[in-house]
């Protein structure tokens, strides 16, 4: 009797042993992914701006989708724009999602996943504004988001040297200036004009496209350049193009069906 106890002992006890060793290889062993850090600069909604002190918008949604699709956890930090492409470039962060154009100059430095956001240039400017197009900026005082499209696009009209070119470190401080009188217009990316606009109908400001001046533009997740995720983020977001999940976070921001075509052009 005392010998079978033992053995019943000896057994639950290599069971329970047995059990947890299972249990650890399950959460540290070489199958799980490790935690990816997502950084951003949260002052550009609606893809990516912060509420009641979270993170949040288009972007953050997608990238979160992305990554599950993918297999990996992640954590998403507001680091601010110059620092999204100081942290890529050295390693620090594994991906950057931040309404970020895919350029030439950019792919000198960094990679790229596949596009998934069409965009454009636009004019923001207080109502009754002589500026109806690109070219009546000419001569007039004009705020960007230092180092964004915006900025290009009017170095690119009016030239680099130009003194009427105000450049901020977020794009909220650009519109604060606006709204201050200290410059004629702001030139953003068109969703981030437009979802000011209409969210904030008392500061009477209006939009401006200008088609013919503002080439097309595409957002992809910024990578440290040659990194290994490349190959398993490219498969997920084409992957959520195609099985709805994209299509469902477009109409939660934008009210509307996305034109998925476009991005696979
Ligand atoms: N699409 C523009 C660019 O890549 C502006 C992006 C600004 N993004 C932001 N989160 N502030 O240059």
């Amino acid at each position: 009797m005392k010998k079978l106890k033992m053995f019943t002992t000896v057994l639950l006890v290599s069971l329970a042993l047995i059990l947890s060793a299972c249990g650890t290889s399950k959460t540290s062993g070489d199958g799980e992914k490790k935690t990816l850090r997502v950084v951003t600069d949260a002052a550009y909604a609606p893809f990516e701006y912060q509420d009641k002190g979270e993170v949040v918008g288009f972007d953050i949604d997608f990238v979160k989708a992305v990554a599950k699709e993918a297999g990996y956890p992640v954590k998403v930090e507001n680091v601010g724009w110059d620092p999204v492409f100081i942290e890529i470039e050295g390693k620090t962060a594994d991906i950057a999602i931040s309404a970020i154009t895919i350029t030439p100059k950019r792919l000198q430095t960094y990679d790229f996943t596949v596009p998934y956001f069409l965009s454009k240039n636009e004019i923001l400017v207080p109502k009754g504004s002589p500026i109806k197009s690109a070219k009546d900026l000419e001569g007039k005082k004009i705020a960007v988001q230092n180092g964004t499209t915006g900025q290009e696009a009017v170095e690119k009209l009016f030239g680099e040297n130009n003194d009427k070119l105000k450049k901020f470190e977020n794009n909220n401080l650009a519109i604060l200036e606006l709204k201050k009188g200290g410059v004629d217009a702001v030139v953003a990316d068109n969703t981030v004009v437009e979802t000011y606009v209409k969210n904030n109908p008392n500061d009477n400001l209006v939009f401006i496209e200008d088609d013919g001046t503002f080439e097309k533009e595409f957002y992809g997740l910024l990578l440290p350049k040659g990194s290994k995720l490349k190959a398993d983020l490219d498969k997920a977001v084409n992957k959520l193009l195609e099985n709805g999940t994209y299509e469902k976070l477009y109409e939660k921001w934008f009210k509307i069906k996305p034109d998925i075509k476009i991005l696979k052009e």
